[in-house]
């Protein structure tokens, strides 16, 4: 009989959040109270591989004890002062990143819609002060299928209609042009208006879209030669998961304005940041950008010490040589049942054939003691926390497999 590991049962669970929440999630059904490394389990004390490492926050594994020890250890010193005041961290975690990023600054927010909304705001305030775009006259250019989030202006350069409809209107100097589209970028700058092209290394939410190499390359040069800020969206392809540190790391380039989140904080709080040199990031002044929770003592705690295991325990290594393995095994399975496989490192996404509804694929992975959620139609993403071993993920696979050929008999 499996341990009891809450005082409510899965149902009672799913009946409240029905009742009392605002229902904008629908999550695969399974009601969970406890973590560790690559496991889960749910409140019948049933035991769960995580495969989805909440998109990629988790990359350090669920509750990692040296994270933990930070955040509890901070948060018995001071946890929050705002910006009014200097605290004893923000400094120190400030040189910290910039030093290992590679940047001269940082801007410290919470979440990484917050990171994209700070990033925008940085473009067009440079587009103005130094490229001198006319006044109410910048724009950004944005990639068709991208995702940074839900503020109106995320979903303002979404072409996602669940994400957009609804919410206009929407804001102005936001252009989309296709992704991994060279062609259409260059045309795209040639408006001198033009002030940043933000873009996502891979795109997560769209079903892990991998772009033609040198296509990042080709932005970099690109943005250069017409004197317009690279934006990369490293929110959730950043801190090791696609198998680098940075996803830009591959194609050895370096963006101008860098976004950071999720796995900033191994999941242990909402932490995000925004990295830039100087000649960019001095165009924001004291007055004109911030935020209450922005680099407070304990979010700095926490992400310095996030930032180190990923290191220390040579993960984004581990994400690289684990990532080959489970497109080996993940390749091994029957066309008729899983059409497309792509991703980088530990972030894939397998395409279900047609014959098979993906979202039952979820339910039955569930039942299986495997979880993940569909993105798009028939697409399955498969990002398991970085710290999972080999044997992991050949068992994480054989489980996949063997759910998929359930569909057949
Ligand atoms: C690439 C990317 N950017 C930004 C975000 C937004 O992050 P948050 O949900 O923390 O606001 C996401 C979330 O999935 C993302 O995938």
């Amino acid at each position: 009989m499996a341990e009891q590991n809450s005082n409510m049962s899965s149902k009672e669970i799913f009946a409240l959040e029905d009742q009392y929440g605002c229902r904008n999630y629908a999550p695969v059904p399974v009601a969970l109270c406890r973590g560790e490394g690559v496991f889960v389990w749910d409140v019948e004390g049933k035991k769960y591989y995580d495969f989805l490492s909440a998109y990629s926050a988790i990359n350090q594994g669920h509750c990692h004890p040296r994270i933990l020890n930070a955040f509890f250890e901070q948060a018995k010193k001071l946890t929050l002062v705002s910006r009014a005041f200097y605290s004893d961290q923000l400094g120190k975690y400030e040189k910290f990143m910039t030093g290992i990023f590679g940047f001269d600054r940082l801007l410290p927010m919470n979440t990484g819609v917050e990171g994209g909304e700070s990033a925008c705001k940085i473009a067009r305030k440079w587009g103005y002060s130094v490229k001198k775009i006319p006044d109410g006259q910048a724009k950004i250019i944005f990639a068709e299928g991208n995702f940074w989030g839900r503020t109106l202006s995320a979903v303002s350069s979404s072409s996602d209609p669940s994400c957009y409809e609804g919410f206009g209107p929407y804001m102005p100097g936001f252009v989309l042009i296709p992704y991994n589209d060279i062609p259409a970028l260059e045309k795209a700058l040639q408006d001198p208006t033009v002030a940043a092209f933000m873009v996502e290394p891979i795109q997560g939410e769209a079903g892990v879209i991998v772009p033609n190499d040198g296509y990042l390359r080709k932005v970099r040069e690109l943005c250069t030669k017409q004197n317009v800020l690279w934006i990369a969206d490293e929110v959730q392809t950043g801190l090791g998961r696609t198998g680098k540190l940075l996803a830009v790391e591959h194609e050895g380039v370096r963006p101008d304005i860098l976004i950071l989140g999720k796995a900033l904080s191994g999941g242990v709080m909402p932490v995000s940041a925004v990295l830039a040199n100087s000649e960019v990031m001095d165009v924001i002044k004291p007055g004109t950008h911030g935020s209450t929770y922005g680099g407070n003592p304990l979010a700095c705690a926490v992400a310095t010490e996030a930032i180190k295991v990923l290191i220390e325990e040579k993960l984004p290594e581990r994400a690289e040589k684990l990532g080959l393995i489970l497109r080996e095994e993940l390749n091994k399975i029957p066309k008729n049942l899983i059409t497309t496989v792509r991703g980088r490192g530990l972030m894939y996404a397998i395409v279900i054939d047609d014959s098979i509804p993906a979202y039952d694929v979820c339910l039955r992975l569930r039942d299986a003691g495997l979880l993940t959620k569909t993105t798009h139609g028939q697409t399955i993403r498969l990002a398991p926390p970085l710290v999972i071993s080999e044997d992991q993920v050949r068992e994480g696979a054989a489980i996949i497999r063997k759910v998929l050929e359930s569909f057949k008999k």
